[in-house]
């Protein structure tokens, strides 16, 4: 009756009609308690290996149906993998990654490489090593959020406040020459129009023998003339100050007004784009390297910011507020991958 059972349906009706409550070895099990002991004896080993038999044997006819079963709706069910997963997806390419896309592109033909550091820092890679000494005014101006513990050597913990710390790690993980750019996540505590607490940055290090400012410019003119997709981008360099680097320089591009709006290109009026300079001999003898052999540039940038500027958007909030119908509006497809050859922003 086991091997005849055809399907898992008839098969269960076999186990109950002998193992069952009312089943027949359930019954024959019952009937030991009306006998004599002597006799119980001999009977309840026999019933008993009955009953394991039949229970194995049912259970290997379950595998063989089971097993079958599984073969049957494996040769039945199929799956189309050339299918799209969903025809119409609803997201898009964040303007803010797209923008790291193209930052990447620009300064891989330049042969930069793309470096990173935790998000979660010490104040010592966020500040000391970067020539800002505990009683500098400079961390205070950064709105740091501090953890309440410190690591194992005793450095507070912070969300780091740029991507400055990158430098430092860079440059004692890395041997010079270096060319890096490091873009990603920063946090100060700070929140209105054009700030957020949390926001991007991208940082550029450049550390080799006998650098120079020019290099820096040209530097800086290359990659604002890709990314903006313009010839006419005019710079600015204003003198001014970071601890980190000596001189220092903020830089500037040029505007046109154009029906009102400004238009990254000439020079009508001037935007604050970066910050940047020769980096401070103190940093890089900090990072274990000799200054009078090594020098370098460094410079360091809002991504959010740039993204505004180059796509149009004012307020930097709606950036993080997951709104699908400002993404519809201002994201990428998924599929438009910035080329150098095709203008970054295609
Ligand atoms: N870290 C600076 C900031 O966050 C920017 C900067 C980077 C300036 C590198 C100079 C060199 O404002």
């Amino acid at each position: 009756m086991i091997a005849a059972a055809g399907d898992l349906a008839a098969l269960d009706a076999v186990r109950v009609h002998a193992l069952g409550k009312q089943g027949r070895i359930t019954q024959l099990l019952k009937t030991l308690g009306a006998m004599s002991a002597e006799a119980r004896q001999v009977e309840a080993p026999r019933i008993q290996a009955l009953r394991e038999s039949v229970a194995a044997a049912i259970a290997e006819r379950k595998a063989v149906l089971e097993a079958a079963e599984l073969d049957r709706r494996l040769a039945t069910e199929t799956l189309d993998l050339t299918l799209p997963v969903e025809p119409a997806p609803r997201g898009s390419v964040h303007p803010v990654s797209q923008v790291m896309d193209e930052l990447a592109e620009i300064f891989a033909d330049l042969s930069f490489a793309v470096a990173e550091g935790p998000e979660i820092e010490d104040d010592w890679h966020n500040f000391s090593a970067l020539n800002i000494p505990e009683s500098h005014p400079a961390r205070a101006m950064h709105d740091t959020f501090y953890f309440d513990r410190t690591d194992g050597e005793g450095r507070k913990m912070l969300l780091r406040t740029h991507t400055s710390p990158v430098q430092i790690r860079a440059m004692m993980n890395q041997k010079p020459p270096l060319r890096i750019i490091a873009p990603g996540r920063v946090y100060r505590s700070d929140s209105d129009a054009t700030h957020t607490p949390m926001f991007h940055q991208i940082e550029g290090l450049v550390i080799d023998r006998g650098i120079h400012m020019g290099h820096l410019k040209w530097t800086l003119e290359t990659f604002l003339k890709a990314f903006f997709e313009r010839d006419d981008v005019v710079l600015r360099l204003r003198p001014s100050y970071f601890p980190f680097t000596e001189p220092s320089a903020e830089v500037d591009v040029g505007f046109t007004l154009k029906d009102g709006r400004r238009v990254i290109g000439g020079c009508e009026g001037w935007m604050e784009v970066l910050g940047s300079g020769m980096v401070h001999p103190r940093v890089i003898a900090a990072c274990g390297l000799d200054p009078d052999e090594w020098q370098g540039f460094a410079f360091g940038t809002g991504i959010d910011r740039l993204a505004m500027l180059k796509y149009g958007m004012d307020d930097l909030r709606a950036f993080f507020d997951g709104d699908l119908r400002w993404l519809r509006h201002y994201g990428f497809e998924a599929l438009a991958v910035p080329t150098l050859s095709g203008g970054v922003g295609a």
